[in-house]
Parts: C-alpha cells; sequence; structure tokens
C-alpha cells in the first residue's frame, strides 16, 4: 500500500510553549486514521501543522512522496492535501452552491472525480438547501459544506478536525455515515475527533494524542476494547 502521509517527529510551538512532541504518524492511501484526544490534547496543532497553518520547529512532514515540513499551505493544497478545520470556515454571504462552486479544481494529476453534480447526490441535505446563504445554516449543515467543499478540490487526503463537534446526535450520524462512505469509496482521510464511538465504524487505526505526546496506537476494535487506555486518555 502506498503510504500518502507521513509524519516523523513533529515537533510544533505557539510562541516559547511547545504543544507537539515528536509526533508520528503514518496514514497509508485508502485508509481512514483516527487521531483522538480529550480537549487540548494537541489534535487542532497537529491538524493545523499539517495544513501548514501552524510552522513545524522540529521533525518532517511527507506528503504523496515528498517533503512538504516547510511548505506554504496553498501550495500543500495545491498537491491534494485539503484541510476541514474546526471552526469549518464556510463564507457566510455566499450560497451552498456558491460556496462549492469557488472551491472547484481539479486535483493532483488532473484528477476531476469530484463534481457538483456528485456532490448533490453524496450530500441530498446540501442539494436541498443549495440555494441558501451559507451563513443561514445550522452547525452541522456548515460541517457537510465544509466537507463537500474541501472535496470539490479533488484531494489525496482530508484532513477533518472534530467533524462531530458541539453538533446535534442526529446531525453527527449523518456526517458519519457520510465519512464512513467516503472511507469505503476509497478516500484517504485523517480524522481528529474526541468522541472515539464517532471513529468506531469509520476509522481502521486510531493514534491517541495526550498534552502534545502520541501516548497510544492500536486498531479501532484494540482501542475500543482497551478501558485503561480510553479511561486515562480519552475520559470514557
Ligand atoms: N493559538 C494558540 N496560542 C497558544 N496556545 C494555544 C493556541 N491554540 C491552542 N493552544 C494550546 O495548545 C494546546 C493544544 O491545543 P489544541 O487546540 O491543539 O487541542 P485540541 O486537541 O484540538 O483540543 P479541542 O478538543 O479542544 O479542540 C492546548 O493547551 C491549547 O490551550
Ligand atoms: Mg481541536
Amino acid at each position: 500500500m502506498t503510504e500518502l502521509l507521513r509524519v516523523e517527529k513533529l515537533s510544533a510551538f505557539y510562541g516559547a510553549s511547545q504543544i507537539l512532541f515528536d509526533v508520528d504518524l503514518a496514514l497509508e492511501e485508502g485508509r481512514t486514521l483516527a487521531l483522538l484526544g480529550r480537549n487540548g490534547a494537541g489534535k487542532s496543532t497537529t491538524m493545523k501543522t499539517l495544513a501548514g497553518v501552524v510552522p513545524a520547529r522540529r521533525g518532517r512532514v511527507f506528503f504523496a512522496g515528498r517533503d512538504i515540513t516547510h511548505a506554504p499551505a496553498h501550495a500543500r493544497a495545491k498537491l491534494g492535501l485539503a484541510y476541514v478545520p474546526e471552526d469549518r470556515q464556510v463564507f457566510p454571504e455566499h450560497t451552498v452552491e456558491d460556496n462549492l462552486l469557488i472551491a472547484a479544481k481539479a486535483g493532483p494529476g488532473g484528477r476531476r472525480d469530484w463534481t457538483l453534480s456528485r456532490i448533490w447526490e453524496t450530500f441530498p441535505l446540501l442539494a436541498k438547501l443549495r440555494k441558501r446563504g451559507a451563513g443561514r445554516l445550522s452547525g452541522g449543515e456548515q460541517q457537510l459544506l465544509a466537507i463537500a467543499r474541501a472535496l470539490m478540490g479533488n484531494p489525496l487526503v482530508l484532513l477533518l478536525d472534530e467533524p462531530s463537534e458541539g453538533l446535534a446526535p442526529i446531525i453527527v450520524a449523518e456526517i458519519g455515515k457520510l465519512v464512513r462512505e467516503l472511507g469505503a469509496g476509497g478516500a484517504t482521510i485523517l480524522l481528529a475527533e474526541q468522541n472515539m464511538h464517532f471513529c468506531l465504524r469509520i476509522a481502521s487505526h486510531a493514534a491517541v494524542i495526550d498534552k502534545g505526546h502520541i501516548v497510544h496506537r492500536d486498531d479501532i476494535a484494540g482501542l475500543s476494547a482497551n478501558s485503561d487506555i480510553r479511561r486515562r486518555y480519552l475520559a470514557m
């Protein structure tokens, strides 16, 4: 299997405070890896460092065989690394459809797997809301739009930062179903979550982060059966 994303001994800081300590991760093509950890564990900082929003102080990031450790965010996006931030960042004054059209581009190697019509098929809820201003969507609808918008760039890898956060259970289930379908369709996903249950039928493997260190790795079934690790690092 091809390894699309490889993170080696990554360290990141905010000012003088070190947040990530020697983080190692590997993500193979077609897999979904969960990055699990409680509040403030360093999930978003990891995602931001991979997206190029926060600089790596030490360590290396390889993407599709290239060293992107010091590449700017737009260059990473162009290479096919799509980042969906935890605050979603849709354009509130634009309609759902325009948010998607603005993001449409061929992926690496000219891939155009995702078109507007495929988005409407995959996200029937968004199809119904296509003319609505994105600022008038619910949190869950905005999350769906943020994921759909990332797909419109035909990426190789999706970085999803806590897609279930702060949402009602019914929409969390909807988003879970969608992410699972994307994975089953061959997408490669790094999924940061606090909610292990959300990841159970979505991710094959998990890395647990705590205070900026990867403290445990397992397949998702092993983690789910490991109440000691869950209690210690996931508060469940
Ligand atoms: N912009 C910032 N400046 C300084 N410290 C920050 C900043 N953003 C996050 N931190 C700190 O870095 C640590 C890791 O935060 P991070 O946002 O990566 O955690 P997280 O795992 O995503 O948590 P959450 O589940 O709350 O989203 C925390 O201690 C947090 O307070
Ligand atoms: Mg976070």
